[in-house]
């Protein structure tokens, strides 16, 4: 067997999993404590689900909400916790915008909902916040030929957006591969998160095609024991 460091050198570094509950599903009657409690239960990212009843059929939240729960996106030790803004919205500059004032870490947005995808993710990182795009299950990846090098995350749909609660849509898997190839191929650090019926049954499925983080919303928030529910998703990535 290779000495220990030569061993170091020649193996890849070990895949950072992320598990990102989305508040979508918790309580909307007591958003700040949901947070504290899944922080507590083990999330490592929050995502935070915006929609505008145009780009999808459903009205969820906007800044002025991220701007309340910031404070409470931290670990009982106090450390921050990342705040995953996916916008469901058309246009999408101006709350963008004001999503990154609110404290949002990464605001992703759909291309199809932007005239100007590249002017939208410049105006995301030059307001110090981590870009990312999202596509939808029959949309393609074209558009990353062009930007991959400007992005810090790409979020690919395995339901269609809108609604919490339904399920995973297997062509994403073979998506999730094809993006794997072009992150690598970039050579940069880009986050491959995938989003809609991810339960801790299949979440190895998603790993294996080449994600490396996960949103949970009705698998964590409907289920009373947050901790058991992240606790068998970290066992099936192990
Ligand atoms: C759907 C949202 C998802 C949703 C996932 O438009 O983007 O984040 O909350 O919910 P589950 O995990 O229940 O499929
Ligand atoms: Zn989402």
């Amino acid at each position: 067997m290779l000495p220990a460091t030569i061993r170091a050198m020649s193996t890849p570094p070990a895949k950072t999993h992320r598990i990102a509950p989305s508040i979508l599903s918790a309580d909307f009657a007591r958003l700040g404590e949901e947070v504290r409690n899944v922080i507590a239960a083990g999330a490592d990212w929050i995502h935070f689900d915006v929609m505008d009843n145009h780009y999808v059929p459903n009205l969820t939240f906007g800044p002025m909400v991220c701007q309340a729960l910031k404070p409470h996106a931290k670990t009982p030790d106090g450390r921050a916790v990342p705040i995953d803004v996916h916008l469901m919205i058309q246009p999408v500059d101006a709350l963008a915008a004001a999503f990154a004032d609110a404290g949002a870490d990464y605001i992703s947005f759909h291309p199809d909902a932007s005239p100007h995808v590249h002017r939208s993710i410049q105006a995301i990182r030059a307001k110090g916040v981590k870009p990312g795009l999202v596509f939808n299950p029959a949309a393609p990846l074209d558009v990353l030929d062009w930007v991959i090098d400007d992005i810090d995350l790409i979020l690919i749909m395995s339901v269609n957006p809108g609604f919490g609660g339904q399920s995973f849509i297997d062509s994403a898997l073979r998506k999730i591969e094809a993006v794997r190839r072009r992150i690598d191929s970039s050579g940069r650090d880009i986050r491959l998160e995938v989003d809609g019926g991810i339960k801790a049954d299949n979440i190895r499925r998603v790993a294996d095609a080449g994600a490396d983080t996960y949103v949970a919303g009705s698998a964590i928030f409907g289920k009373p024991d947050y901790a058991g529910v992240i606790s068998q998703m970290r066992a099936a990535l192990a």
